[in-house]
């Protein structure tokens, strides 16, 4: 990439960053395994392609952040890889970006680890021996620990509280299952969803969620519940767990092209009697 381009990139991140989000590409998270490989081994020459395979197959997608998984090699023993960017971080380049810096980063932060996990506030990158528990990277069980979380600092009032949580799990009613079926039925399609909901006349809660491949509609909605329930109700959020993401805001932010968009309906006037959630599916 050149340096025009980068810095076009850097211009474009500031420009479109919504409040209470991060204009760069920021390291938030990462986790090595206690076992090493041995140095000099075919493992550790083989995790450096696999890395390199991995940020290049997801850079060469047609939108740019798919999921990738490497499974050529697992026969030979090579760890498994795999490379996924947050779909609402913006264009394309923002996500080849990200996934190089984490795949440069990972080696150098645990070196000689058999397996590790690097979240950028953009992008993931893992990967895992299948001589452990590489193959849960290609039939993953949903990870159901926020990993990582930023959050708007202003607190919502009581009042408001109440109004911008009801909004929040009426989105994510419906997001949820979304995102998951958005990758049903083998499409490659990312596994994403982005909603918008009134929390009154004047204010709106726009929101977005995304499952890594290989999740089951059930487990990417369990996935995305318990995350989105670990965020304090402020004006702004987002959750990282290690198979899946989610994001809320006040204003609108990046809507990536081919994500699933639902509006939302605005709650009708309280009525006790009535469960909240049943008219929602
Ligand atoms: C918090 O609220 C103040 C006053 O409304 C506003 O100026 C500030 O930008 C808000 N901070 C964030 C992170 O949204
Ligand atoms: C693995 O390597 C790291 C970094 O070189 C080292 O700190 C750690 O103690 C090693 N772990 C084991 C189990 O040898
Ligand atoms: C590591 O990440 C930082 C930003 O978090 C980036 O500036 C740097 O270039 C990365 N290093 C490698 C080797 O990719
Ligand atoms: C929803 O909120 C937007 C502003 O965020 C407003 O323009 C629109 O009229 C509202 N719609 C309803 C049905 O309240």
């Amino acid at each position: 990439m050149t340096t025009h381009a980068l810095v076009s990139i850097a211009v474009l991140l500031v420009v479109c960053a919504a409040p209470g989000a991060l204009a760069q590409t920021v390291q938030v998270w990462s986790l090595c395994s206690p076992v090493n490989y041995t140095a000099g081994s075919a493992y550790g020459a083989s995790l450096r392609g696999v890395l390199r395979d991995v940020v290049a197959a997801a850079g060469r997608s047609r939108d740019g952040y798919a999921t990738v998984f490497r499974s050529q090699q697992v026969k030979d023993g090579a760890p498994y890889g795999l490379a996924l960017c947050y779909a609402d971080a913006g264009p394309p380049e923002v996500c080849r970006l990200c996934l190089r810096m984490a795949a440069g980063n990972v080696t150098l932060a645990c070196p000689r680890a058999a397996s590790a996990s690097m979240l950028y506030n953009n992008c993931l990158v893992r990967y895992a021996d299948p001589a452990a528990d590489g193959r849960k990277l290609a039939r993953p069980e949903p990870d159901t620990v926020q990993r990582f979380s930023f959050y708007n600092g202003n607190m919502t009032s009581a009042g408001e509280a109440d109004r911008y949580g009801a909004a929040l799990n009426r989105l994510m009613d419906r997001l949820a299952p979304a995102a998951a079926e958005a990758g049903a039925n083998g499409q490659p399609r990312p596994l994403a969803a982005f909603g918008q909901t009134n929390i009154t006349a004047d204010e709106s809660l726009y929101g977005f969620a995304q499952c890594v491949a290989g999740l089951s509609p059930a487990d990417c909605r369990l996935c995305l519940q318990r995350i989105a329930a670990s965020l304090p109700m402020t004006k702004g959020g987002r959750a990282y767990s290690l198979t899946c993401y989610t994001r809320f805001e006040v204003v609108p932010f990046y809507m990536p092209p081919n994500t699933a968009r639902i509006v939302v309906a605005p709650a009708p006037a309280p009525a006790p009697s009535s469960p909240s959630r049943g008219e929602l599916n």
